[in-house]
């Protein structure tokens, strides 16, 4: 299906729907000892890189704990000062010297076209290796927008699915590579509208409405009065680690906070989101409110990180037939 991991827009809608369903599939197998011990066995022959030159909580512990889940070894680099980079090997002989030791290379990189890169130059040497993009620049995560998708297939299975649905985007839209990951993969679904709410320093940019002959949008400053009309609530945090002179401190975002006074203006059956880490946009007074799906998104990101990684293993089939043979 796919021999590398790098864009949101690599995918079409039945991979999409494909991943999805691996992802079910493995997290019910994983409710049993047994099932979780079948897993263990898939994939204690591959060895899995994460290579992480930028911080990060969730993508990095919920792709260590995948390649634990299919019993991959695992080493990482997570601070290339410890690495050769300080005596000024590039980070492309960096990568280059890991592939010989690992089969599977997960990037999380400031320089957005670096995963790109790095699964081109593969394709021209012998030794060829999956690369997965864990988040480039201000650019892409695109795992992060198919465990998105994961979380809006999972709340909307009773209302109809994401077709027809109102997906508000509110922050950093300028900067935020979750949104811009999510708001493309979005336009595989039919009668969609993508409203962006932001300060007008933070809203979203050319980067997302190039698309804008395949999706209908709303640009707006009015927080409250788009999040009466939203199915699905998506907060971002400033982005101030992409400052150039401490911008963000000069912006106002206190209209663009989530708080309990906004809960009754939400749909019953709304879903509030959030690619997380968070600071003050959603109050943790939401953090009960049964539409709050944001630590569910943390939970479904392990579930869509190991569906992808058997994929691109090719073990998905065996994975299917456990299944069938145990239902
Ligand atoms: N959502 C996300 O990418 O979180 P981390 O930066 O903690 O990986």
């Amino acid at each position: 299906m796919f021999n590398n991991i790098i864009t949101s827009d690599q995918f079409n809608k039945s991979d999409v729907s494909y991943i999805c369903t691996m992802a079910t599939h493995i997290r019910k197998i994983a409710k049993t000892k047994e099932g979780l011990l079948f897993l263990k066995s898939v994939l204690p022959h591959k060895r899995a890189m994460l290579y992480f030159d930028q911080p990060s909580t969730r993508t990095f512990l919920s792709f260590y704990s995948a390649c634990q889940i299919l019993g991959m070894n695992i080493a990482e680099v997570r601070d290339i000062n410890t690495s050769s980079e300080l005596k000024g090997e590039s980070p492309e002989d960096s990568i280059r010297t890991l592939s010989s030791y690992f089969d599977l290379i997960i990037i999380r990189s400031k320089d957005k076209d670096f995963p790109k890169r790095m699964a081109n130059l593969f394709l021209n040497i012998e030794r060829t290796i999956p690369i997965i993009n864990a988040g480039s620049g201000s650019a892409e995560h695109p795992t992060q927008a198919l465990l998105d998708i994961y979380t809006l297939l999972r709340s909307f299975e009773n209302t109809g699915g994401i077709t027809g649905k109102n997906i508000m985007f509110v922050g950093d839209l300028k900067r935020s590579r979750t949104v811009k990951s999510l708001s493309k993969l979005l336009t595989l679904y039919y009668d969609v509208h993508q409203t962006f709410v932001a300060p007008k320093q933070l809203q979203a940019t050319d980067e997302i409405l190039q698309f804008s002959d395949k999706i209908s949008y709303t640009l707006s400053e009015d927080f409250e009065s788009q999040l009466k009309k939203a199915d699905a609530i998506y907060m971002t945090r400033i982005q101030s680690e992409w400052d150039t002179n401490g911008e963000s401190s000069k912006i106002d975002i206190s209209k663009f906070c989530l708080n309990k006074h906004h809960l009754n203006l939400l749909k019953k059956d709304a879903v509030v989101m959030h690619p997380l880490p968070r600071r003050n946009e959603i109050g943790t007074e939401i953090d009960r409110d049964p539409r709050a799906m944001y630590w569910r998104q943390v939970r479904n990101g392990m579930w869509i990180r190991v569906a992808l990684i058997a994929i691109l293993f090719s073990v998905d089939v065996k994975i299917l037939k456990y299944t069938y043979n145990n239902s």
